[in-house]
C-alpha cells in the first residue's frame, strides 16, 4: 500500500496533510526517512515512526479505557469533557467507537473500535456476553436485594422481567453484579427497582477482560491500552 495511504487510514490527517509528513521526513520505516509518499510498503507487521513516535500498522483498531468519572461517552458532548479527549487523535480520527455507554459518573472498563462488525457483535443482546459491575448502595444490601435482582426485575421498556446473571453483596453497601444487557442506566434502574438505590458505579469487567487483571493489570484510571487478538478472544464466553 502507498505509504500516504497508511497513514491516511491509521488516522493521521488527510491525504494532503500525510503527503506533507512524509515529504516533510517525519516519518520513518526501520528507522530510515522514507520521503516519497507513494512508496509501496508492506503492511503486514509494519512497525514505522511519524515524527519520532512508534507504531504498529493496525488494519482494524480495538482499545480498552479506564473511565474516569465526569466525561461523556459523546464525540458532541454538551457540558462535560468526552472519553475521546482520552484517546490519542490517530485514533479518534480513525473514527473509534465505543462499545455501548457508561454514564457521566460511571467508572470502569469502556471498549473502543474502528471494527464495525466487533462493535455490533459486542453489543448484540444474543451473544449474551456479562459486564460485571460494582455499585455503591444508599442503603444497607439484604438478602431480598439479592434474591429480586436473581428473579428479575420489571423495568418500563423491558417486555420481560430482568434478571441480573449474578449479584452478591462485597460489604454491607456494597453490591456487584452482572448483566448481559445493555440498556440507558439499566443497573441504576435495575437496583431502584429492587428497591435499594445506586450511589456509585463502576464497570469492573466486560466478558472475560477484567480491570486489574491480565491484559487489564495494570491499566490506571484514564489510561488506554490496545486489545491484541489473544485480548479480544477474552472477551467472549466460553462455548
Ligand atoms: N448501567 C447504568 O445504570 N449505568 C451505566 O453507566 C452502565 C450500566
Amino acid at each position: 500500500m502507498k505509504l500516504e495511504r497508511i497513514l491516511q487510514n491509521q488516522g493521521f490527517g488527510s491525504r494532503r496533510q500525510c503527503r506533507q509528513l512524509v515529504e516533510l521526513g517525519e516519518v520513518r520505516i526501520g528507522g530510515e526517512v522514507i520521503d516519497n509518499p507513494g512508496a509501496e510498503i508492506a503492511t503486514a507487521g509494519l512497525v514505522y515512526e511519524v515524527e519520532g513516535e512508534a507504531w504498529t500498522y493496525r488494519e482494524k483498531t480495538y482499545v480498552a479505557l479506564y473511565k474516569p468519572a465526569g466525561y461523556e461517552c459523546s464525540h458532541e458532548p454538551k457540558h462535560h469533557r468526552t472519553v475521546y479527549s482520552l484517546l490519542p487523535h490517530q485514533l479518534v480520527e480513525r473514527n473509534v467507537q465505543s462499545v455501548g455507554r457508561l454514564d457521566l459518573d460511571t467508572t470502569g472498563l469502556l471498549l473502543f473500535s474502528d471494527d464495525g462488525a466487533f462493535i455490533h457483535n459486542l453489543s448484540s443482546p444474543k451473544k449474551h456476553i456479562p459486564k460485571v459491575y460494582r455499585a455503591e448502595l444508599a442503603e444497607d444490601g439484604t438478602d431480598e436485594l439479592i434474591e429480586r435482582l436473581l428473579a428479575g426485575v420489571d423495568l418500563i421498556d423491558e417486555p420481560l422481567p430482568v434478571p441480573a446473571l449474578t449479584a452478591r453483596l462485597l460489604a454491607e453497601r456494597s453490591l456487584e453484579m452482572s448483566i448481559d444487557l445493555g440498556k440507558y442506566h439499566v443497573v441504576k434502574r435495575m437496583v431502584a427497582a429492587a428497591g435499594n438505590h445506586v450511589e456509585k458505579l463502576h464497570r469492573n469487567g466486560f466478558g472475560g477482560l477484567t480491570l486489574g487483571e491480565g491484559p487489564l493489570a495494570s491499566l490506571a484510571e484514564g489510561e488506554w491500552i490496545y486489545l491484541e487478538e489473544a485480548d479480544l478472544q477474552q472477551l467472549y464466553p466460553a462455548a
